[in-house]
């Protein structure tokens, strides 16, 4: 028993049934086949260039590691909880299929860096998928905005009505966070695709190895500096997970207006039937579930990264058998921030603003008080004062149950006799959003310059 494991030199005994499955990992690290083929194949060809191995065996290798791969690709494989984890399982199956030579494949390797190269592989490729879902995503709210630039509705602070923006602007806000998401993604990649092959257990190599090679052939950005970092370090993971909450928070943003506005009461958007569901009481019922539970599953991501934070606390240098925590938390995380995004954009698509509502809801809460003030500044009255007088219309409408610009002019002469029938205009509530021109507002020469700005970003190879 204890002689069948790749480690059972010095056992003698066999592993108790129940260590056996609470120490393996090949339920969830099979995912990682791939990547450890991949960097199998690539440090048995550096092998032979080094002349560590010949160039015969080196092709054998790279043989059976892809015979081994299309049998995991066509259900074949037969994956074996005593052989622990990823790596056992490929390397005792291509001894299988191509003799003693497969034995030489762990030549100046440990399990060590072979894992840590295939995380780091298996996270960066997800980090570039992560960024091709978050940028058409942004592509979506960016389609939006370009339809809606001309809808108005109530912009909020601290969720009650302030001042009229166009939809187009609320649209780009979430455009601008997913593009910063995409960027935090890209940069933190180069840190993670980063070879650690080449640091074998925890001290490097006495074999003439070439970690810059290996890399190169893996497109990666560059290789370890210091062997005990290489084989201990899962800040990358922690980094992604980062970039993972801070997605999913965007979304969650999103999630809660869209939540907000199916509400009848506000009845800004309708939900597509394809993304609500009813209620088994309550036959009036359409429920904004995806929304809710994207909401929920922020929880879900905050907390991998919790956890990874957490089992990385307090390790020695260097490989200490708890990192091989991180791999739940990561592929939990990139289940959830994949179909996440996935999910939105389709969503988004289907979501269908009602205008309508939009407007009457202007009409609601006095968003057009600041367009007063501002009115009696150009009238040459401060702006402290300007405030104030404001507030008195804005006390006198209330009372009179009427929006601003249903006040009669001769009252709000009384309240200030510099008003004069102008201001009918000022209070226009398109007027409004028209004149926020300056960079970066909601009027249509700002939306104008940041759609093209985004466009441009988008259209990026
Ligand atoms: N399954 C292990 C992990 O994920 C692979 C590395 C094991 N190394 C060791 N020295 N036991 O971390």
């Amino acid at each position: 028993m204890a002689k069948e494991k790749l480690w059972g030199g010095r056992f003698h005994e066999g592993t108790a049934a129940s260590v056996e499955a609470y120490t393996q990992s090949i339920s969830y690290d099979w995912a990682l086949y791939k990547q450890d083929i991949a960097g199998s194949c690539a440090h048995a060809r550096m092998l032979a260039r080094q002349g560590v191995l010949t160039s015969e065996e080196a092709d054998k290798l790279v043989t059976g590691l892809t015979a081994v791969r299309e049998e995991i690709e066509n259900g074949s494989f037969q994956w074996k909880k005593e052989l622990e984890d990823v790596h056992m399982n490929i390397e005792s199956r291509l001894t299988e299929l191509v003799g003693d030579v497969g034995k030489k494949l762990h030549t100046g390797r440990s399990r060590n860096d072979q894992v840590a190269l295939d995380f780091r592989l298996f996270v960066s490729d997800r980090l570039r998928e992560w960024q091709r879902l978050a940028r058409a995503l942004a592509g979506v709210f960016v389609e939006k905005a370009e339809a809606h630039v001309d809808t108005i509705l109530p912009g909020c602070t601290h969720m009650q009505p302030a001042q009229p923006v166009s939809l187009a602007q609320h649209m780009l806000a979430y455009a601008w966070m997913l593009r910063r998401d995409v960027q935090r993604l890209s940069d933190c990649e180069r840190r993670v695709r980063i070879s650690p092959l080449g640091a074998a257990a925890l001290a490097g190599t006495t074999y003439p190895l070439d970690p810059a090679s290996v890399a190169q052939e893996l497109d990666m950005y560059g290789t370890f500096d210091n062997s005990m970092d290489a084989v201990s370090d899962r800040d990358f993971v922690i980094e992604s997970l980062f970039c993972g909450s801070a997605i999913m928070m965007h979304l969650s943003r999103f999630c809660e207006e869209i939540i907000i506005w199916s509400n009848p009461a506000f009845g800004f958007v309708r939900l597509p039937d394809a993304y609500a569901t009813g209620s088994s009481i309550m036959p009036q019922k359409k429920n904004p579930d995806v929304a809710e539970l994207m909401r929920g599953k922020v929880g879900r991501v905050y907390g991998d990264l919790t956890a990874m934070l957490t089992i990385l606390k307090g390790l020695p240098l260097t490989y200490n058998r708890d990192l091989q925590e991180d791999k739940e938390p990561f592929l939990d995380a990139d289940r959830t921030v994949s179909t996440s995004l996935e999910l939105m954009a389709g969503m988004l698509r289907a979501l269908k603003f009602d205008e309508n509502r939009m407007t009457r809801a202007m009409t609601l809460g006095f968003l057009n008080a600041t367009e007063l003030a501002d009115y009696l500044v150009t009238k040459g009255i401060p702006f402290r004062e300007a405030h104030h007088i404001t507030g008195e219309a804005v006390a006198e409408a209330e009372e009179q149950n009427v929006p601003l610009e249903n006040l009669p002019l001769s009252t709000l002469q009384r309240l200030c006799d510099k008003i004069g029938p102008d201001v009918f205009d000022v209070l226009d509530y398109r007027a409004a959003v028209a004149r926020r021109n300056a960079p970066g507002g909601t009027g249509p020469r700002s939306i104008a310059s940041q759609l093209e700005k985004i466009k441009g970003w988008l259209n990026e190879k």
